[in-house]
């Protein structure tokens, strides 16, 4: 079996690529009144650099970090014309760099691949410790009436010549989504990820020393509610 984008890194910016870019308005306006080119961004869980490169684009100097190295090379093909973003293949919770950033983000679901709540505390305490004083913490995660209501079915697709069945199971009781990749080629995938409450959330921030200073339920800028499937986050590290 392979690992997690071992394969779907070389169709995922076909299906799934466009959703992270949707945060470029959010970002410049929270770090708005700053120079792009003095602005650092840490980028983790950055996937095939889709949000890094367009934050590069608008002259922001940005590091993105991903576990998979598949999803790396993905990110570094796209990244040859901008100088100022940097890949490089880590595990985020343990990720080391004395390096203090402007700003990090964490998009489009990669949190919730952390399976422990141990996990996201000890996360929260790395990016914590990465960003500056007054510096913001910018990310997602989905909410269990997103793995409740979306996570099932079987889906057939067919994406920049691989075909492949994606299914989708979740275990409200262990709180653990599986999708399942089946390519037509016998190789397959398996992808856990589990919800986190915002209360949770809000508590491993605070234990990490930061503060929730804007929370959104979709990057139209829709409030988030009870029935939100997706909690958008704005944190501050105080100076
Ligand atoms: C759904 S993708 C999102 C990628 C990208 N942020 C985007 O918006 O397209 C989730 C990403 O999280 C990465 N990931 C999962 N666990 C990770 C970890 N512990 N450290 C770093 N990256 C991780 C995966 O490899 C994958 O690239």
């Amino acid at each position: 079996m392979g690992k997690i984008y071992e394969h779907i890194s070389h169709v995922y910016d076909l299906f799934w690529g466009k959703w992270s870019p949707g945060y470029v308005s959010l970002i410049s306006e929270t770090l708005e009144g700053q120079m792009p080119d003095k602005v650092t961004i840490l980028d983790l869980g950055c996937g095939t650099g889709v949000l890094a490169v367009e934050l590069a684009r608008l002259g922001y100097t940005v590091d993105g970090v991903d576990i998979s190295p598949q999803m790396i090379e993905m990110a570094e093909s796209k990244a040859t014309e901008f100088p100022q973003v940097n890949f490089k293949v880590a595990d985020m919770v343990e990720l080391e760099t004395t390096e203090k950033f402007d700003c990090v983000t964490c998009t489009f679901d990669s949190i919730n691949y952390l399976l422990e709540i141990g996990q996201l505390q000890k996360f929260m305490i790395n990016v914590s410790t990465k960003l500056k004083p007054g510096g913001f913490f910018i990310f997602d995660s989905n909410t269990a009436l997103l793995y409740e209501t979306c996570q099932k079915g079987e889906f057939q697709r067919e994406l920049g010549g691989q075909s492949f069945t994606q299914k989708l199971n979740f275990d409200p009781l262990k709180r653990l989504s599986t999708t399942t990749f089946n390519f037509s080629n016998g190789k397959k995938e398996v992808h856990h990820q589990r919800p986190y409450d915002p209360d949770e959330i809000t508590l491993c921030l605070k234990d990490a020393g930061m503060e929730v200073i804007r929370t959104y339920g979709g990057l139209k800028g829709e409030p988030f509610l009870y029935d939100s499937k997706r909690l958008i986050c704005v944190a501050e590290k105080p100076f």
